[in-house]
């Protein structure tokens, strides 16, 4: 700050002193010279009107003692250096002693009566002042009267020394006092932004100071221009691609360590049936989602390791490096106890709060047990992703309602931490989550992220509802921020989505082969139509209704029968859990049922497989498809169907997607269903096998470039970036804060 004052203010005072020198100066030496000569000029006339009695006797006489004494008198005066009286033609009459060559009766023949001139003589500058004198009956003659000018070049430089010593110690007191007072008004304006800022009056004209105001606004303003840009670029951008990612992190938020923390890990490591170690993906949305997001940025991945060989192949901080044939990552396990996933896996997060957040009308369960085991478990994570952090301000981004108390934790634990908490599944509306006994102590842990995303903006006005009725807090509903305790987190909608292109397609076979391989496999005929339904066997997705609006197509469109099979893979999930074990048995009833219904020797309407599939299998089986049905009762976003569109790179197939799944809000050109509706998902069925090839070509290139453009790298992009913004917030007060102390 002082550097840049130096060269703002006291330079250019500097420069303005020499300019006033350089063309100041001669103009004062002038004036002093013109001064000093007419003074003197003046004297040489007073000293000849004082001459003019007696020398006129004493010239005529040629009276050389005389004239001597005289002027001897005369010379008492010491500026006085000579006299020399010449007779009218040039002639030398007289002339004191000290008078110099350069001066003679014959050069001062060119001066008339009056008249002055200043010689250069070895000794200084010497006025010459001639007088002519015609006494009445007396011989004419003229006197030069010589006086030493040599007193105003002294005068001069003294003066010309005390004007730039005057002009010089005035600058610098000038400059000092502009400093000192710049100085004053910076520190004060700086201590009162920041007070803004730390205090939370930024954004509030009112609580600003009259003050601060003016400065407050043009920061503000600067801030939403930069932001405008940041965002204009990343919402016009449409090649989101891993580097692009990389270069977030490296350039905005200046590459930190990045955690990501969920319950389900990326890769487990199962025992197969010969004992050998086998990696698995897991069917999460979740994962499908961060697990390339995080072979871009690295960073350490910390989850529950469930995997039935997960503990042989971790180093003895409990970590492995991931993914297995190309590792980019760390893995960090943490182990639970079988009560630790009872009370925290199965009980609270998904016999409470998973039904409690889908409405597909299955009751949640609160037990005080499990919220004490949900709470320890949050903690058992924070303490793990305190010591994984290597630094006091890493980007943790914790996935999922299994954390609700995580962000509180950590926050106490790494207080200057950038924390995101990303909800994956939907949030109902207040009345519903208005049932959880302790929604309150959730909802106040989870404010303290500084972010907190969700799928769709509907999500996130039903959380600024749910806060409005149970929590005292402030919130701006304009910028969606909400503050608790002096925190801000801000509250935003970012539609999760898969990666582009996906990589399981790179080795895959044509779409003519993928067809016959899946047919072949699953003894489906070439000519049936194959309708596909992939998800975990969970009573979210639809599974029952999709079977019943099959069955009751079947029973309105006789011909159809021996033409479409729908191909069901339910990968099993949470099977301990009562409701879970209900719908697998459902499950299996209605297909058992439908199937004696309609099934010949050699067609069933539908092939159920129970069983996980990896996901290079599950890309062959949307490439085989014909057509896909994601009918969730209730989805956040559903990746499935973000799936399906992007293995179809024959732009052929057709997608019947649910209105209550997130992805229908960006992809609209799949057929949208209500999936309560038995009817209207049989109608959507028929339309999808009837619906001519251009117009299937035309919704998948469409739905295509949908999700070519918002894939999870802008999922991760967006969010990053504004994780970027509000730590350079925070790095803003820090950066003030030390240069004003
Ligand atoms: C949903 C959740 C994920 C979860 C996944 C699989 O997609 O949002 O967090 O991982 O279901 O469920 P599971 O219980 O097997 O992890």
């Amino acid at each position: 700050m002082f550097r840049s004052l130096i060269t703002r203010t006291v330079l250019p005072l500097l420069l303005a002193a020499g300019v006033v020198a350089y063309f100041g100066l001669p103009y004062i030496d002038r004036l002093l010279t013109e001064w000093f000569r007419t003074d003197v000029e003046l004297r040489a006339r007073v000293l000849m009107s004082s001459l003019e009695e007696s020398l006129p006797a004493l010239v005529a006489r040629s009276d050389q003692q005389g004239l001597r004494r005289y002027t001897a008198k005369v010379l008492a005066d010491q500026r006085v250096l000579g006299i020399l009286i010449c007779l009218p033609q040039g002639g030398t009459v007289f002339k004191t002693e000290f008078v110099p060559t350069s001066v003679s009766c014959e050069s001062a023949q060119e001066l008339s009566d009056g008249q002055s001139v200043v010689r250069h003589a070895p000794l200084g500058s010497v006025l010459v002042s001639v007088f002519d004198q015609k006494p009445a009956g007396q011989t004419p003659y003229r006197v030069a009267i010589l006086y030493d000018l040599s007193f105003v070049d002294s005068r001069q430089s003294t003066a010309r020394d005390y004007m730039l010593a005057f002009v010089g110690i005035s600058l610098v007191i000038l400059a000092l006092f502009l400093v000192l007072a710049a100085w004053l008004v910076v520190r004060r304006w700086a201590k009162i932004l920041i007070g803004d800022i730390t205090g939370r009056r930024f954004f509030d004209d009112a609580k600003s100071g009259p003050i601060s105001l003016p400065i407050l606004r043009q920061v503000r303003k600067a801030l939403s221009e930069m932001e405008e840009t940041q965002r204009a670029e990343i919402d016009y951008r449409e090649n989101w691609t891993p580097q692009a990612l990389q270069l977030v992190v490296r350039d905005q938020l200046h590459s930190p360590q990045i955690i990501v923390v969920s319950n389900r890990e990326p890769y487990a490591h199962e025992f197969n049936e010969t004992g050998a170690i086998v990696v698995q993906v897991p069917a999460s949305g979740m994962v499908t989602a961060l697990e390339p997001v995080m072979r871009a940025c690295s960073g350490t991945w910390v989850a529950h390791g469930s995997g039935s060989a997960d503990r042989e192949v971790v180093d003895r901080s409990d970590r492995v490096r991931v993914p297995p044939d190309d590792p980019s990552y760390t893995l960090r396990r943490v182990w639970l106890s079988e009560s630790e996933e009872q009370g925290f896996y199965y009980g609270l997060s998904n016999e409470g709060l998973w039904p409690l957040c889908h409405l597909a009308y299955v009751r949640p369960a609160f037990r005080g047990e499990d919220w004490a085991v949900y709470q320890s478990v949050n903690r058992k994570f924070a303490e793990v992703v305190a010591h994984e952090a290597q630094s006091d301000n890493p980007v943790i981004l914790i996935q999922d309602f299994h954390f609700a108390m995580l962000p509180g934790y950590l926050r106490t634990r790494r207080p200057k931490a950038t924390i995101v908490l990303f909800w994956h599944i939907p949030w109902p509306n207040v009345e519903t989550f208005g049932v959880c006994p302790w929604k309150r102590e959730m909802l106040s842990h989870m404010l303290m992220a500084d972010i907190l995303g969700f799928h769709t903006l509907y999500h996130c006005q039903n959380f600024l509802a749910t806060l409005d009725r149970f929590i005292e807090c402030q919130i701006d509903h304009e910028r969606m921020t909400v503050a608790l305790q002096g925190h801000i987190c801000r509250v935003a909608a970012y539609p999760i989505s898969i990666e582009w292109p996906p990589r399981w397609l790179q080795s895959m076979p044509d779409v003519q082969l993928s067809r016959r391989t899946v047919r072949e496999r699953f003894g489906i005929a070439e000519h049936v139509i194959l309708a596909l339904g992939v998800e975990r066997w969970d009573f979210t997705k639809g599974v029952i209704e999709r079977c019943l609006a099959l069955e009751l197509l079947l029973e309105q469109n006789p011909r159809l029968r021996g033409q479409v099979t729908l191909l069901q893979i339910a990968a099993p999930s949470r099977s301990k859990l009562a409701a879970y074990k209900a719908l697998q048995r459902a499950t299996l009833t209605e297909v058992e049922r439908i199937n004696k219904l309609f099934a010949t020797a050699d067609w069933k309407p539908i092939v159920l497989i129970g069983k996980h599939q990896p996901p290079e299998q599950v890309f062959e089986l949307y490439r085989a498809a014909d057509f896909c049905i994601v009918n969730s009762l209730h989805d956040g976003m559903n990746l499935v169907a973000k799936e399906f569109v992007a293995a179809r790179d024959d732009e052929d197939g057709v997608l019947i997607l649910s209105t209550f799944a997130g992805a229908a809000r960006e992809l609209v050109e799949a057929i949208l269903v209500n999936p309560f509706d038995v009817g209207e998902t049989a109608a959507a069925i028929r339309r999808a096998i009837d619906m001519p090839r251009e117009q299937r070509r035309q919704r998948m290139q469409l739905m295509r470039r949908t999700i070519k453009e918002n894939n999870v790298y802008r999922w991760a992009g967006r969010m990053l970036t504004d994780a970027a913004r509000i730590r350079q917030r925070q790095a803003l007060s820090i950066g003030q804060e030390s240069s004003v102390s």
